[in-house]
């Protein structure tokens, strides 16, 4: 082998050296390159640090919730947002809001006095501040003042601390004028929630009244058509929505409480109503039987059946003290007779 040759063959291998490791350098950075990019091998580990910082975070917010109910949300008791009362007889209550009126209201007070008739007044404080003394003769000849807001606000739409300036300031006139606390409060518009139902008994003890029976006397569609709605609408434990500051409404009074009562209605106040519901409703109560069996042996066959007699005429005879005498004189009857005794 010349030394030329021999020197040739060094450099082609140096070349083909040079090349396999160029070849073998782009490879393997090609190969880094897909590696990096294509699988997510380092990602795995990173979730792993951030996952348990998530899960701590509702964990804090929870404490929170405990903490409310505990405050103040009380749900409204039974019965004390009422816009008809069952009762077991006819009785209704008429109702007039936004009053007194300087003429109109005391106009209302005749009729009622002359024919013994009680209805409640929801009076508006503003009104109220103007009139007490005819706040003072509703109460005083028997009838219901009831807290109808200072300025008619609509509740709904009022902050908390405008509601209670309402309602305490209208509550504080309907005391000093008539000397006693009122009990009921009927929200302008018929506005109320749940909520503000709660806040009326609880904070102040006023029970929410509505109605069932709209007269729509505001809209002033003659006096004869108020009477008409009331007396339509009329049924045992309703609450007849009117208002005493329209003079057509002050006209129909006489026409609605005579036709009421020849109607055989009696006519009280709201309060008065929702008592004789409370009543009838506690009457009706299953009571505890087992303390009348063993009082009556199975031996006394007659005994028995005189007692059962006896409870079911009691009711209808039970609030005039002379009729016991006077059905068993009206039926006459043999058997009756013995049952008396
Ligand atoms: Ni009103």
């Amino acid at each position: 082998m010349s030394q030329g040759r021999f020197f040739d063959m060094m450099k082609k291998l140096k070349q083909l050296i040079s090349l396999v490791a160029t070849v073998a350098l782009v490879a393997s950075c090609t190969q880094q390159q897909q590696e990096v990019e294509d699988p997510l091998k380092p990602i795995p580990t990173e979730p792993v640090i951030v996952k348990p910082t998530t899960p701590a975070k509702p964990k804090p917010a929870k404490p929170v919730k405990p903490e409310k109910p505990a405050k103040p949300f009380v749900p409204a008791a039974p019965g004390v947002r009422v816009s008809s009362v069952s009762v077991p007889g006819k009785y209704v209550a008429i109702t007039f809001d936004d009053g007194p009126h300087a003429t109109l209201t005391p106009q209302v007070l005749d009729v009622l006095k002359k024919y013994g008739a009680k209805a409640t007044f929801f009076v508006a404080g503003s009104n109220a501040a103007r009139y007490p003394s005819i706040m003072a003769r509703a109460a005083a000849e028997g009838h219901e003042i009831g807290n109808h807001t200072y300025s008619h606000i609509q509740m709904t739409a009022a902050t908390q601390e405008k509601i209670d300036s309402e309602i305490s300031r209208t509550n504080a006139l309907i005391e000093a004028a008539t000397g006693s606390k009122p009990k009921v409060m009927r929200p302008p518009y018929g506005a109320i929630n749940s909520k503000l139902v709660s806040r009326m008994f609880n904070t102040y003890g006023l029970k929410s009244i509505l109605w069932n029976v709209d007269t729509n006397d505001w809209r002033r569609p003659g006096s004869s058509v108020v009477v008409q709605r009331a007396l339509d609408g009329a049924k045992p434990g309703a609450i007849i929505l009117m208002h005493d500051i329209h003079a057509g409404t002050a006209a129909a009074v006489e026409g609605i409480v005579t036709g009421l009562q020849a109607r055989g209605y009696t006519l009280v106040t709201v309060s008065e109503l929702i008592e004789m519901g409370r009543v009838a409703a506690k009457a009706a109560e299953p009571k505890p039987a087992p303390v009348v069996a063993p009082a009556a042996p199975a031996t006394e066959v007659t005994a028995p059946v005189t007692e059962a007699v006896a409870p079911e005429e009691a009711p209808i005879a039970d609030p005039l003290a002379p009729l016991p005498v006077e059905v068993p004189a009206a039926q006459g009857s043999a058997t009756l007779g013995g049952v008396a005794i």
